[in-house]
């Protein structure tokens, strides 16, 4: 097959993410408070192997050495999230200046790089004096979340422009408080959907508190975990329960922040589950938003199942498909998510914030051969372009992730670093795919098929 050179805008923003629980540890240092995570993470069954983030990638004492191997890739944005718990200890009142001082130091040698930071304020790692007064369920949490933004505002907003709210509520509602299976390990529909709301009123909260104490023109998106939904076959059924989860995966986000209002269907379905709606949250909750962040990963391929915790659907994974550790591999998901999202929507811009695949990577007389990383990327990076060449505004796209960090419940043994991390010395090792993706920077683009 021939290959071309998919050539990106000159400003392209080619960045890496993370998050803070899953490569700082320092978990009770400088004053931090304890999260839902460091709770659940302890308890006895919750995490694979017991594993939990207490030292993670030890980011906290390695964040200089981190920020180096950025600088050498070459990269142009860094994407990580401020833990709420350094910043305010018990979720409110009290600033801990010591939490915002990590921050404030990472910040500072990022753009001594030209690496643009970009911080994301929530995710998944609520503060415990929060959850034990209701958590996301209570919606007093939402201005909580405000008077957080505002804090971090203060400090960092005379240099930071880009600003990312939450990191996929819907998986924060949905495994939370519907599957339990991550922090605080709940199963309750209408605790799943109490949340939900308050979550986007968070980021409504959070919107306007940035933009009032920032000292610069700010940028504020917010990271949606999306997935193209296929029906298994062209049954009726099966395209209603496609519909289906795509309105509670997808549409249940996407329209309050885009539309300001909740998708019909799924509001008549699952009225009683709501919570009440006070008059003005939907205005707040659909403030514009400046971009659009997406995370992709992969599609779903769904069928009709009798299961209403499931949104009467089940998965139906094709069997020809290939698939990584987690998840089917589905390059050209993303660009039909993109289009689709532009198209439904029309977001100001769209920025990529998460991509990337587990491997099951291993040094070897160190180096990490990750080529199923790099076709991963590749093919997703070039279905990336076929939405530019339609001329919609993609402006950033971010590898999920930096380092080999901690999985949530699914622990240490899934890799997305571009850096491998040993979890015995933390010793760092560019991995091939690493050096690969300072390549693609460089030429500001890649050959792909
Ligand atoms: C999430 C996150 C990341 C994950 C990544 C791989 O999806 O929960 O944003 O924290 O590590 O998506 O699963």
């Amino acid at each position: 097959m021939t290959e071309t050179f998919k050539r990106f805008p000159d400003d392209f923003l080619w960045g890496v993410a993370t998050s803070a629980y899953q490569i700082e540890g320092a978990w009770q240092e400088d004053g931090k408070g304890p999260s839902i995570w460091d709770v659940f993470a302890h308890q006895k069954g919750r995490v694979v192997n017991g594993e939990s983030g207490d030292v993670a990638a030890d980011h906290y004492h390695r964040w200089q050495e981190d920020v180096r191997i950025m600088a050498d890739m070459g990269l142009k944005a860094y994407r990580f999230s401020i833990a709420w718990t350094r910043v305010l200890p018990q979720g409110t009142g009290q600033v801990n200046a010591a939490g915002l001082d990590f921050y404030d130091r990472l910040v500072d040698a990022l753009i001594e790089h030209d690496i643009e930071p970009f911080p994301t304020l929530f995710h998944y790692d609520l503060p415990l004096a929060l959850h034990e007064r209701g958590g996301w369920p209570n919606r007093e949490t939402a201005q909580a979340f405000g008077e957080y933004a505002a804090a971090v505002t203060r400090r960092l907003g005379d240099r930071v422009t880009y600003w990312i709210t939450h990191n996929e509520p819907a998986v924060t509602a949905g495994m939370g408080y519907l599957t339990g299976e991550h922090a605080p390990g709940r199963r309750n529909p209408f605790a799943a959907m109490h949340a939900v709301h308050t979550l986007l009123l968070s980021h409504g909260y959070a919107a306007e508190a940035i933009r009032a104490h920032a000292d610069r023109a700010s940028q504020i998106g917010i990271a949606l975990n999306l997935h193209p939904i296929h029906p298994a076959s062209p049954k009726k059924r099966d395209r209603r329960a496609a519909r289906l989860v795509d309105g509670m995966g997808n549409r249940l986000f996407l329209d309050p922040l885009l539309r300001g209002r909740y998708p019909k269907d799924i509001y008549r379905l699952f009225r009683p589950f709501f919570p009440r709606i006070e008059p003005g949250d939907m205005a707040r909750i659909a403030a514009p938003l400046d971009f659009l962040g997406i995370n992709y990963y992969t599609r779903a391929v769904v069928r009709r199942a009798l299961n209403p915790l499931t949104f009467f659907a089940a998965e139906a994974p094709p069997k020809d498909s290939e698939y990584s550790e987690m998840w089917e591999i589905y390059p050209p998901g993303i660009y039909e998510l993109i289009a689709r999202v532009w198209k439904d929507y029309h977001p100001q811009q769209i920025i990529v914030t998460e991509n990337g695949v587990p491997v099951p990577d291993k040094l070897d007389d160190g180096h990490v051969h990750d080529e199923g990383r790099i076709r991963y990327l590749r093919d997703h990076i070039a279905q990336t372009h076929r939405a530019l060449e339609e001329g919609i505004p993609v402006t950033g796209y971010f590898v999920w992730s930096l380092l080999d960090n901690f999985e949530w419940a699914l622990g240490y043994g899934k890799r997305f670093g571009l850096v491998h991390v040993d979890y015995e010395t933390l010793e760092r090792t560019v991995k091939d795919s690493g050096r690969w993706y300072a390549q693609v920077i460089r030429e500001n683009g890649v050959r792909a098929p």
